[in-house]
């Protein structure tokens, strides 16, 4: 099966896709290579290209002509030539959205959740190269020991989402809810409100919800996470993606009237001080533009066009797409879904396409498609491509560590309170 970048660059010289339809891609840029974009100040061609960056998102600095002008195959010799010789030395992590040019080096592929563990499974390694995003080398680096080095073999490689929530918005609104909630715990022990933060988010923002009673979670853990906050406290803030937050709430029995929106541009985040004390929920204004692509009328079009379609979403879509889906979960879950079905299905999926397209090669006994007719790969994903897989492997052959995510050990340490609470948090019996 061809590969999401190669049917890109098939979209962009015929129009069509390897099975010869009619096809099309969310961005023609999209045929280029990340180092076309590397000094811009955009997320990069792609879902999330329409969002804003903030002002000081790293920016990754042009690597070596040598890495631009080789070949994809070139590429992968070099990237396979420079694994054999560092050995265990290094280990390669890849997220499940990674691009298959990428996915073939990985010594681990995963989920955000799963990535972190692995960080903490080859202590013998030198170096870790984070093929994924920021907020993910960050996680890896905290829970690593403290000598060896996180690689992002693009700096550009963050996340939208995670972006938009930044410490200073979000300690603003702590202020803010502190002077209306007080900070005395009821007679039940409960604190007035716990931050929770999802894992796509900042170490600052980790670190934050260490220093103030609250915890991390994941797509695969929220609700054991919430239970564990509504142990603790009469309210929690969820930041930063408020589809997470909402769809696992309310599948917790949480009614939508008391999840008021915290929009960090607005006084009191746009409620009212009434509401804000009724709410069990906060929910910061944030969302993932991927997952923010798929709709109800996509569902009812793959329903109507495949009787019996056993559609799955990811539980970043706006809720009313997890109400019209079959199932709703994490990564982890969608792949475990697929593997575990024994008859030959039909799977409708609302998650990233690098990861669809991989699941329908995989299993090829099921007829697997991606929600969204058009590709459109999370942006920022992309951006790891094996130029500069190439360039940071050999990096370290030259023993220079290039690309190093370090968490500053102030920030790390709570973030590590935050991140060991998710851990031992037990869902209920
Ligand atoms: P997972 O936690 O399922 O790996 O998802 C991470 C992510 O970025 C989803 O958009
Ligand atoms: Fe961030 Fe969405 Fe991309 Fe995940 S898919 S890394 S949440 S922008």
């Amino acid at each position: 099966m061809a590969s999401v970048d190669q049917t890109i660059q098939l979209i962009r010289r015929t129009g069509r896709d390897a099975t010869g339809q009619q096809a099309a891609a969310c961005s023609p840029a999209l045929a280029k290579a990340p180092w076309e974009f590397d000094g811009v100040l955009q997320y990069g061609p792609g879902s999330s290209m329409g969002d804003v960056i903030p002002v000081g998102s790293p920016r990754q600095g042009a690597i070596p002509a040598e890495y631009q002008r080789a070949s994809t195959e070139e590429l992968h010799e070099r990237i396979r030539a420079a694994k054999q010789t560092l050995g265990d030395r290094v280990v390669i992590l890849g997220h499940f959205y990674q691009r298959d040019e990428i996915v073939q080096h990985a010594d681990f592929l995963g989920d955000s959740f799963q990535l972190a563990n692995a960080a903490q499974t080859v202590p013998n390694a030198e170096a870790i190269v984070f093929c994924g995003v920021h907020f993910m080398a960050e996680t890896a680096d905290i829970l690593a020991k403290p000598e060896q080095a996180v690689i992002l073999p693009n700096l550009a490689a963050g996340c939208s989402m995670a972006d938009m929530a930044d410490i200073d918005s979000v300690e603003e609104c702590w202020a803010q809810l502190e002077a209306l909630y007080g900070t005395e715990p009821d007679a039940d022990g409960r604190v007035p409100v716990i931050p929770v933060t999802y894992m796509n988010s900042s170490a600052a923002l980790k670190g934050f919800c260490g220093r103030h009673g609250g915890i991390v979670c994941t797509s695969s853990n929220a609700e054991t996470v919430l239970e564990w906050a509504f142990e603790r406290g009469r309210r929690v803030l969820f930041f930063p993606d408020q589809h997470l937050g909402r769809n696992t709430a309310k599948k917790m029995g949480v009614p939508l009237e008391r999840m008021p929106m915290w929009n960090p541009r607005k006084p009191l985040g746009g409620s009212s001080g009434d509401e804000l004390l009724d709410a069990r929920v906060i929910l910061w204004h944030g969302f993932c533009s991927v997952h923010k692509r798929f709709s109800v009328e996509q569902i009812e079009q793959a329903r109507a066009e495949h009787p019996g379609v056993r559609v799955i979403v990811h539980p970043e879509c706006p809720m009313p797409v997890v109400d019209a889906a079959d199932e709703a979960g994490s990564t982890d879950y969608i792949r475990k879904a697929v593997a575990a079905a024994t008859e030959p299905t039909t799977f409708a999926i609302g998650t990233e396409i690098n990861m669809v397209n991989r699941l329908a090669a995989e299993f090829p006994q099921h007829t697997i498609f991606c929600l969204d007719p058009v590709v459109c790969p999370c942006s920022t994903m992309y951006r790891i491509h094996p130029g500069y897989l190439a360039w940071v492997l050999e990096g370290l052959v030259a023993r220079e560590v290039l690309n190093r995510i370090e968490v500053p050990e102030t920030v790390a340490e709570d973030a590590r309170v935050a991140l060991e609470r998710m851990l031992d948090a037990k869902p209920k019996a």
